[in-house]
Formats: C-alpha cells, structure tokens, sequence
C-alpha cells in the first residue's frame, strides 16, 4: 500500500446525523456521532458553552456539533496535515496569516488552533453560508490535483479552504472560516464557546463521548 493510501486510511471521516457535512470520499467511514445530543431549549437559546470528548478522536477523524445552532467541527491533523499547512504554497491563499478577524487572538498562528493538532472551526462558508464537505484526501483531482492537501469543498459555489479553515484565493468565500472561542479542560476534553482566560463559565451541558 502507498503511503498516501496509508494515509487517506488515516483521515477518517465522522459525520453525524445530518447532511451537513456531505458526502465523503469512498473508504472513509461514517461513524453516528452526538445522536444523543439533546441540550434544553433554554441553554441552546442561551448559547450555553458544550464540551467535546476527543479521547477517541483519530487522526482524520471529524466530528460535528452544534453550538448557538451552527456547525462546529472538531478534527485532529496528523503529522503530514500540519506540515501541509506549512509548505502549502501560500499564494493560494488569500490570508494565509489570518490577517482578518476570524478568530481569537490564540489561534492566529499556522494552523489556527490552540493546539497544532487539533482544529476547531466553525463549518459554515464565509459566503453564503452553505457548510462545506470535508475532503481531506490529498491530490483530490477535483480540487487541483497535486496542489490539494486536503481541506475543505463548499459545493454550492465553489470555495475552499485548507485544513486550518483558509481560504484559496480567488475563490466566492471572502474569507477564512471562523474559529469559535474554545480551550482545553484537559488534553481529552474541549469546551467550546468560551476563551482560555474566561475558565469561570460553567457549561450547561456536556456532549456525550465517542464510542
Ligand atoms: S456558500 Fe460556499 S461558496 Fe457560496
């Protein structure tokens, strides 16, 4: 087996219920995740911060959740991805610095995350608002050939973005894809919707783990 095989075995795919995040490429295993997912009226209203599990999240592997009614992904890179994001030519792009504000202040780096490995974004399309497919796989010949690190496809017009959430120039969507405001309440377990330095907001509830 190539090691780019090897590889698009790795970049698994998780997708949850819904359409959102579209069809995947062949080999990529759908996992339901977050079915039982069900937070009060009252909290999503609120726009209560949620916890995420990554104990057994993979490397490729996304997972979806809602917060305040948007899509969030959280996916982890490995090691290839994050060098991608590196040598990535950045011409492509057309704010490979996350000039614009479209994240926290923590994540304006490379791979625009608090950590490089693990990526959370929030999954709607600096365009219109359509949520973008995932297609990690590199060298997608649909989306440039040899040029594509993998990263995300916006059917509905065209856009795409890297596997930090930026945007290929030239492209319908202005810019990058939102970080949320997050931090780690340890290495396993993610809470969204609330900066590092504001660790008193208590969450009202919690997403239930992989399994
Ligand atoms: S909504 Fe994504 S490209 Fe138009």
């Amino acid at each position: 087996m190539s090691e780019q095989a090897i590889d698009l075995k790795k970049r698994r795919f998780l997708t949850g219920a819904t359409s959102v995040v579209g069809a995947v490429g062949v080999g990529f295993v759908a996992w339901p995740f977050l079915s039982t997912w069900s937070p009060s009226a009252k909290a999503k209203a609120a726009g209560a911060p949620i916890d995420v599990d990554i104990s057994k999240l993979e490397h490729g592997q996304l997972v979806r959740v809602l917060y305040r009614k948007r899509p969030v992904w959280v996916f982890r890179r490995d090691a290839t991805a994050i060098d991608d994001l590196k040598t990535l030519n950045q011409e492509l792009l057309a704010d490979p610095h996350s000039k614009e504000n479209q994240q926290p202040a923590y994540a304006k780096n490379i791979h625009r995350s608090i950590k490089s490995e693990v990526a959370v974004l929030e999954g709607v399309c600096t365009h219109l608002g359509c949520s973008p497919t995932y297609r990690p796989e590199i060298g997608a010949a649909d989306l440039g050939g040899d040029a594509w690190k993998g990263g995300f496809y916006c059917p509905c017009h065209g856009s795409k973005f890297d596997l930090a959430g930026r945007v290929y120039a030239g492209d319908p969507a202005p810019t990058n894809l939102v970080v949320p405001k997050y931090h780690f309440i340890s290495d396993t377990l993610i809470r969204i919707g609330v900066s590092p330095d504001a660790h008193e907001v208590k969450p009202i509830f919690k997403s239930n783990k992989l399994t």
